[in-house]
């Protein structure tokens, strides 16, 4: 079979030649004696006009088809130099491959995205899912690319451990002991002795710190892979399940970090400009006007830069506004970081040096003790779409820090051996996958940059 792509990009090739194509109906209308079809095939994001006759032996077949039917067409491609689209097949054969019935629910009109997510297996048939999924896969591409091109190694961390890369709590428990029967130890806690690891443990929020023991084997490295959190935040921007970039950077600072961040950010911006143009298109005409013209002036201009200290004053100038005051030490909502980015700055901002209480253990302490060398880069439409920092490489202050935070040192004894062989400065960042895909796209909820997302209440396919 010829796909659709292939015509499109070698037309000249197939003008005039007996094809074959294989791809599911979109709609179908048809007169006494003849009919069409709109083909969509998958590999492309233009559709296939078929034109059928009644000197075709199923002809009356063919006419009863439903949308969503799966079909092969041969026949000769002909050039229609006064249609809206550039050639359509006369087809001499159509093969039935599988019928659909008239309860196919997409039917040709416009439906919501509401209703969408409610069929998550059929959706990537519509040109918005269409355009959303080759766009993600295109992104992860570039960004596999962007590091290995670097020489970047790429290092799959574990997704079941038992420790808690970020402290904040927001895991989930993995665990193969029956929940209507827990064994209890004499003191009546839960004898996770009995469980398969034989303790407790969590799927991973983060594969920073195990990404940070390679990062001192082999320099610079990335993980790309699902991580899971527990969060109880529905909204717009937070799955259970999504996927995390984290490169690591060994001999490097806050600065390189920052560096390495907008150089992917622009390099994936250019590539799926340049290979995707069907599909960009299509975003910045239904889902986000303006966008192309937006992400290229993103990838050719310089991201903006801002402590956290300077943020606050600007925004407490705003604090009328905000649903929630800030003051220094407050964390950054999103309400507080679109404002930044969108009205402030009106491009992709860094900010940094944030207050070491409402960031992770491991952040490197800034010699003020107050802030810590943290960096989380801000883009409009969504707030924060990169969060990382330079590590605590000194193993006394490491030690410090976790004593404060009351985590137990036992379930980090890995991590704190790395700061007694060998120690060096060294600095990382965790991209949000969907959330740099939205930002690519336009899409504003990630449920719909996810094949089937998981979000609270939300585990269904
Ligand atoms: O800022 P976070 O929590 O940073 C880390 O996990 C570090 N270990 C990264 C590092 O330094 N190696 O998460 C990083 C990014 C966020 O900026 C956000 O884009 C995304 O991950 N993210 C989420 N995306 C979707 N749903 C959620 N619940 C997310 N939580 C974080
Ligand atoms: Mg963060």
């Amino acid at each position: 079979l010829t796909t659709v792509r292939e015509l499109y990009k070698n037309q000249d090739k197939y003008i005039g030649q007996t094809i074959s194509v294989g791809g599911w109906v979109r709609s179908i209308r048809d007169s006494k004696s003849f009919g069409f079809i709109v083909l969509h095939d998958g590999t492309y994001f233009e559709t296939l006009q078929i034109v059928y006759h009644d000197k075709m032996s199923n002809f009356a077949e063919i006419s009863k088809l439903n949308v969503g039917a799966a079909i092969i067409i041969k026949g000769e491609l002909v050039a229609t130099p006064d249609a809206k689209q550039p050639f359509e097949i006369q087809a001499a054969q159509i093969e039935i491959e599988g019928a659909s019935t008239a309860e196919y629910p997409l039917q040709k009109k416009r439906h919501t995205l509401e209703y969408l997510r409610t069929i998550s297996h059929l959706r990537p048939r519509t040109n918005t899912f269409q355009a959303v999924f080759r766009v993600r896969s295109l992104i992860a591409y570039a960004i596999h690319q962007y590091f290995q091109d670097r020489d970047f190694v790429y290092v799959h961390t574990p997704l079941i451990t038992g420790s808690d890369a970020e402290g904040a709590g927001e895991m989930f428990q993995v665990t193969t002991l029956d929940l209507k029967d827990v064994p209890k130890t004499k003191e009546g806690q839960i004898d996770f002795t009995q469980d398969f690891f034989n303790k407790p443990t969590n799927l991973t929020v983060s594969g920073q710190l195990n990404g940070e023991t390679y990062a001192m084997a082999f320099r610079n490295i990335y993980t790309f892979g699902p991580t899971f959190r527990a969060e109880n935040s529905n909204t717009t921007r937070h799955a259970a399940e999504f996927w995390m970039i984290e490169p690591e950077i060994a001999f490097a600072d806050l600065n390189d970090d920052m560096m390495l961040a907008e150089g992917m950010l622009k390099y994936i911006i250019n590539y799926v400009l340049e290979h995707a143009p069907e599909e960009m298109n299509f975003f910045n005409q239904f889902v986000d006007k303006g966008l192309i013209e937006r992400l290229t002036h993103v990838a050719s201009s310089d991201f903006g830069h801002v402590t956290y200290t300077e943020a606050i004053e600007i925004l407490e100038k705003n604090n009328d506004n905000f649903e929630y005051k800030v003051s220094w030490g407050t964390d950054l909502q999103t309400e507080h970081e679109r404002y930044l980015t969108e009205e402030v700055f009106k491009k992709p901002v860094f900010v940094t040096d944030y207050p070491k209480d409402i960031k992770a253990f491991y952040m490197k302490m800034n010699e003020d003790n107050k802030t810590v060398a943290a960096m989380d880069l801000l883009v409009p439409g969504i707030g924060e779409i990169i969060g990382g920092s330079q590590r605590e490489d000194d193993f006394d202050k490491l030690v410090n820090r976790m004593k404060e935070m009351k985590l137990n040192e036992e379930d980090y004894g890995f991590y704190l051996d790395l700061r007694k062989y060998g120690s060096t400065r060294h600095a990382g960042f965790g991209l949000g996958f969907e959330r740099c895909v939205m930002y690519l796209t336009g899409m504003s909820n990630i449920r719909d940059v996810i094949p089937f997302p998981r979000t609270v209440n939300n585990c269904d396919l």
